[in-house]
């Protein structure tokens, strides 16, 4: 299949040299079902603007799919700015490849004319696939729900400066709390952990004051969570923190480990 595109920033002036866009080589996991069989399949795109991004790239291949009649290929996204966490793939063998981003702030430049792309979903067993690159995160959703939540009464919002907060705390609670959720920490790790993830949700809410009532059950339970869900152990490797789009730390998951082993010592035990 070839595929033409013209580049956004093309005009008539430019040289043909510089109009001329990427000829690439995708070879795309796909799945037609979360029991199928899936496989490796090679779609050939030419005239690829380096100003694309990656999902961009997929849109144009789907829309010569979907004209030729045959299936696109699945993937998610919803807000292509890097902040929903919904998109996210392997490529190359990388989570959300080559650059520390998201799929969707990817962009094509970061390839060369001629490249071979591999594209597959995230590999990781509490991650099933739904269908081609789409996968289910669910397994995120029911770890934030057994603890990512304060009990402090809504309402009017108090005055800022009402509850001091120290500034390197408020700074490492919102820098855990850019956390958005889209896996790659589980992807990229050789045991499928998603310690970087519940470390993060565990650590923005517990350097909080109105984190603390809840802060022995919320790690304890949060932590069974991810165990029932079949989640790996942490061995720190690193490859989490490596891949993550939003840079969290390693220091995340020791805040992670220590308040696990206080909440263990007063007595905190899951909810069964
Ligand atoms: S810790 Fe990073 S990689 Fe993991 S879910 Fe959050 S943003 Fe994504
Ligand atoms: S689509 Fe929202 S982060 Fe990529």
């Amino acid at each position: 299949m070839t595929i033409t595109h013209e580049g956004p920033h093309s005009s008539v002036g430019e040289s043909a040299d510089k109009k001329r866009g990427m000829n690439l080589t995708l070879r795309i996991w796909r799945q037609n079902g979360p029991q199928a069989k899936g496989k490796m399949v090679t779609y050939k795109v030419s005239d690829i603007s380096p100003d694309m991004s990656f999902l961009e790239m997929l849109d144009v291949l789907n829309e010569r799919l979907i004209l030729d009649g045959d299936d696109p290929v699945a993937f998610d996204h919803d807000c292509r700015e890097g902040i929903c966490g919904m998109c996210g793939v392997m490529i190359n063998g990388q989570a959300h490849g080559p650059q520390q981003t998201t799929t969707c702030q990817l962009h094509m430049r970061s390839f060369k004319d001629g490249d071979s792309i591999d594209i597959e979903p995230w590999r990781a067993s509490p991650f099933p696939v739904i269908k081609d690159l789409a996968v289910d995160r669910r397994a995120f959703d029911r770890i934030i729900q057994a603890g990512g939540y304060i009990s402090a009464p809504t309402g009017t919002a108090p005055e800022a400066h009402s509850t001091p907060v120290p500034k390197k705390d408020s700074d490492a609670a919102f820098d855990a709390a850019t956390c958005i959720g889209c896996g790659a920490c589980v992807a990229a790790c050789p045991n499928a952990s998603s310690m970087l993830f519940t470390a993060a949700k565990v650590t923005h809410l517990g350097l909080m004051p109105q984190g603390q009532p809840e802060r022995d059950d919320r790690v304890v339970n949060m932590i069974a969570q991810q165990d029932r869900e079949g989640f790996g152990g942490c061995t720190n490797i690193g490859e989490c923190s490596a891949s993550c789009p939003k840079g969290i730390s390693m220091e995340t998951i020791s805040r992670l480990n220590h308040d696990l082993l206080g909440a263990l010592r007063a007595g905190a035990r899951p909810k069964s």
